[in-house]
Order: C-alpha cells, then sequence, then structure tokens
C-alpha cells in the first residue's frame, strides 16, 4: 500500500475519534420514522425491534418480493413497500433507515442514504474493503447524520464490565487474544428455484455481474461478490471486542491459510485460521463451520495475571498461577475468581441509536470503530486470496 494511502487509513481507522454534531432544531419527535432497506432475515428482527421499542415503520424496500412481504405483514398496515430503495429514500417524512441488504450494497446504502438526509443504523461488516471504509467514514464526517453501525457487542452491559476489569488491570500485560466461531454448519448450497421473484440486476448492483443462481440470493455470504465470507462476516464483530478491550487500532499486519470442507458451490472459506500482529499481542482469529467444538462464539483474553473467557453467557476471569521457573509442576486448574452473565441485552444497541437521534451524540458503535473492526478481517482476505503477508 503506498504511504499516503497507508497514513490515512491509520489515521482514520486508528483515531476513531467520535465525531460530535450538535443539532438542536429536531425537536421532541417522540415516535421517528423510519424505513428498511433489504428486509431479509436480520432486517426483520430490527424492523419489529425497533417499533417494539417505539419507533414507527413507515417504508420497506427489497428486490426480493417473499422478503419484502414477510417484513410487510409486519409493519403497520399502512407501510409503503417499494422495490428499489432510492424510492424508499424519496419516502416523505422518513427520519431514519435501517440498512439490511448483502454487504456489497453497505457502501452505496449509506452514502444515499446520508445524502438523501437520513440517520441510518447499517448492519456489518462496515464495508467490502478498506477502500470502501475509508470513503464512508469521510462521507459521514461530511454529513450531519447519526449512524450505528449493527455491531450489538458494542452495547452490552458484561462486555462493559469486562473492559473495566481490563483496563484496571486485572489480568496484567495481556500476551495472545484468541476469538473463534464454532459451528457444525450443515450448508449445503441450495440452487433448486427460488419461491417468488428476484430483481437479480438491483440485487447485483455494484457486484461483478453473473448469471442468476438462486444459491447466491439464498447464501450470498459464500461468495466473495457481495461479501466477505465468514471471514468478515462474524470476524468484524469478535475483532471489534479484542481490539476494544485491548485500546487497539486495527492490527499491523495479518496472515490467513484457510479450507472448504463440505461446501461445494461457493468461494469462501468454511474453516480458518487467521493470525493478526498487534503493537503488544498476537490474535489469532479462528472460525470452523464443521465442528461444534467450542460452540458458538468465544474469545479468551490470556494475561500474565488472570485470563478473561467470554462468550454468548457471559464472562468468566480465572486467576493464573503466576510465572514459573518449573511450569509443568503447576497445577491446570485455574480459579474463577470474577464472573459476569449477560442479562438480556439484545435490543439496548437499538435503543442506544434512538436515544442518539434524539440527543444528536455519537452512537457506541460510529463507522470509525466499525472500520476499524472489519480492517483486520479485510487484510486476512487479502493474505488467504493472495497467499502472502499483508499490512497496512
Ligand atoms: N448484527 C448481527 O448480529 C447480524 C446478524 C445477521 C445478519 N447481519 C447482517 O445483516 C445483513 C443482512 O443479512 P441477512 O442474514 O438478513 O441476509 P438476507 O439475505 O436474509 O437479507 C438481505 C436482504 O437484502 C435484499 N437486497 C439485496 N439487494 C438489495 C437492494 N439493492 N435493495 C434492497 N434489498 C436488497 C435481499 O433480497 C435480502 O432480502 C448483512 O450485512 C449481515 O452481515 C447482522
Amino acid at each position: 500500500m503506498e504511504p499516503d494511502r497507508r497514513t490515512f487509513l491509520k489515521g482514520t481507522l486508528a483515531g476513531a475519534a467520535p465525531l460530535f454534531v450538535p443539532r438542536s432544531a429536531r425537536g421532541a419527535n417522540d415516535r421517528p420514522a423510519f424505513g428498511v432497506i433489504g428486509t431479509g432475515n436480520r432486517a426483520r428482527w430490527l424492523n419489529r425491534t425497533f417499533q417494539k421499542l417505539g419507533a414507527q415503520c413507515v417504508a420497506l424496500a427489497d428486490c426480493y418480493e417473499p422478503h419484502l412481504e414477510a417484513a410487510r405483514r409486519e409493519s403497520p398496515p399502512d407501510a409503503k413497500t417499494y422495490e428499489n430503495y432510492k424510492d424508499l429514500l424519496a419516502h416523505p417524512g422518513l427520519d431514519f433507515v435501517v440498512i439490511g441488504t448483502p454487504d456489497h450494497w453497505h457502501c452505496p446504502n449509506l452514502l444515499e442514504s446520508l445524502a438523501a438526509g437520513k440517520d441510518v443504523y447499517l448492519e456489518k461488516p462496515l464495508s467490502q474493503s478498506l477502500e470502501e471504509s475509508r470513503r464512508m467514514i469521510e462521507a459521514v464526517r461530511d454529513s450531519k447524520q447519526i449512524v450505528q453501525v449493527g455491531m450489538q457487542r458494542r452495547s452490552m452491559p458484561f462486555i462493559m464490565k469486562a473492559r473495566k476489569l481490563i483496563e484496571d488491570g486485572a489480568l496484567g500485560r495481556i500476551s495472545m487474544v484468541k476469538p473463534m466461531w464454532n459451528w457444525n454448519f450443515d450448508l449445503p448450497l441450495d440452487n433448486s428455484p427460488l419461491p417468488g421473484k428476484v430483481n437479480w440486476e438491483l440485487f447485483q448492483g455494484p457486484a461483478p455481474k453473473r448469471p442468476f443462481e438462486p444459491m447466491r440470493v439464498r447464501w450470498w455470504r459464500g461468495f466473495y461478490d457481495y461479501s466477505g465470507g465468514n471471514m468478515t462476516d462474524q470476524g468484524t464483530h469478535l475483532m471489534d471486542v479484542v481490539q476494544w478491550m485491548t485500546n487497539s487500532g486495527p492490527p499491523r499486519s495479518a496472515v490467513a491459510q484457510g479450507a472448504q470442507i463440505h461446501m461445494p458451490g461457493g468461494d469462501v472459506p468454511n474453516v480458518f485460521c487467521a493470525v493478526f500482529e498487534y503493537p503488544d499481542f498476537v490474535a489469532t482469529w479462528t472460525l470452523n463451520y464443521r465442528s461444534a467444538f467450542h460452540h458458538d462464539w468465544s474469545i479468551e483474553f490470556q494475561g500474565e495475571k488472570a485470563s478473561l473467557v467470554m462468550d454468548r453467557f457471559g464472562y468468566r476471569m480465572y486467576k493464573d498461577p503466576g510465572p514459573s521457573a518449573t511450569p509443568w509442576t503447576q497445577k491446570g486448574d485455574m480459579e474463577v475468581i470474577g464472573e459476569e452473565p449477560d442479562r438480556d441485552s439484545a435490543e439496548a444497541h437499538q435503543q442506544n441509536f434512538l436515544d442518539c437521534i434524539r440527543s444528536r451524540r455519537q452512537p457506541n458503535c460510529t463507522v470509525e470503530i466499525a472500520a476499524a473492526a472489519v480492517a483486520g478481517p479485510h487484510m486476512a482476505n487479502i493474505s488467504l486470496r493472495e497467499g502472502r503477508k499483508v499490512t497496512l
């Protein structure tokens, strides 16, 4: 990467200085009106959640009719449906939009929503490339809009508590961090005819043009045309927590190895290990979609005084026996010296966004944070695809 770009990326990704844009003219709109772009699995949950939290769904857009229809059934009867999101952005009176499209649409959807003067709740991963991240940060900084990226761990109280512990030095010096995701995911890509109507041109948008294949709509995560695969899909969530807990920006360098095991049809690996170099520690990021051992997500922070493991149930902290000249004589059983369960934090991130569109304060997951979080996974994908070590 050329020096100018590297300097800029380092500045924009690592700086993460939140931009505070006061806007007093808003008035006390207690029931902000929103539209949803991309009404698939995640955005339908977001649609229901934002309605539950008091916002009004007034418009929906999707280029796949069955998804649009399913979202319509879960929205007020007068919510308007559109095939093209550009028409949704012209819908009068929208306070914010929820973007739940596949990753290749995130950058254009965000930029156009900002240009239309909308606040945005944008699903993760932020972008499909480091270059897109840079453009998205610039666009948000040039706007007056509030943008929350859908990395909900940023609003989970138990993770905030873990951060305080780590900041206060409970683990001592952290040498290695090990995020992982394990599912035994039976995922033959289903290429049988797709029920209902899809506008394939609109689905592809800025992606390379391909002949229509139903599996590309059903499991776009399996293709680099529409996503960074599992590396960025789950990696952005976990690498963000790694960087948040350790007060780090993106890694200095990344290397990765991966394989496709029993996943014919797609082109992203479903088993991989990435290794990241940070100034003070090393992090691995492993994903195995062919084994449920250590089921679901977890992150181990290994420190000299203690180690902390967090997962979807909460966190546990284990005392370290301490340095020894004969470590093989030490007992391996580690005493639990702190723990905190996750307590129903599923909707906190959406509530934080609603609070921020009222207060005009920066939300918990800004585009700067999201760009830094996905930088390592983007670098690991480049490493994987080009067979080389990638530096920022
Ligand atoms: N935060 C989380 O925990 C979480 C969980 C799941 C998914 N996600 C994210 O949400 C996004 C959507 O994932 P999903 O699982 O819901 O996928 P999905 O396939 O169920 O939904 C995507 C929808 O976008 C639609 N779409 C495609 N192009 C469009 C366009 N030009 N205009 C309007 N709609 C368009 C598709 O037709 C589809 O209905 C992804 O970015 C994913 O990473 C986040």
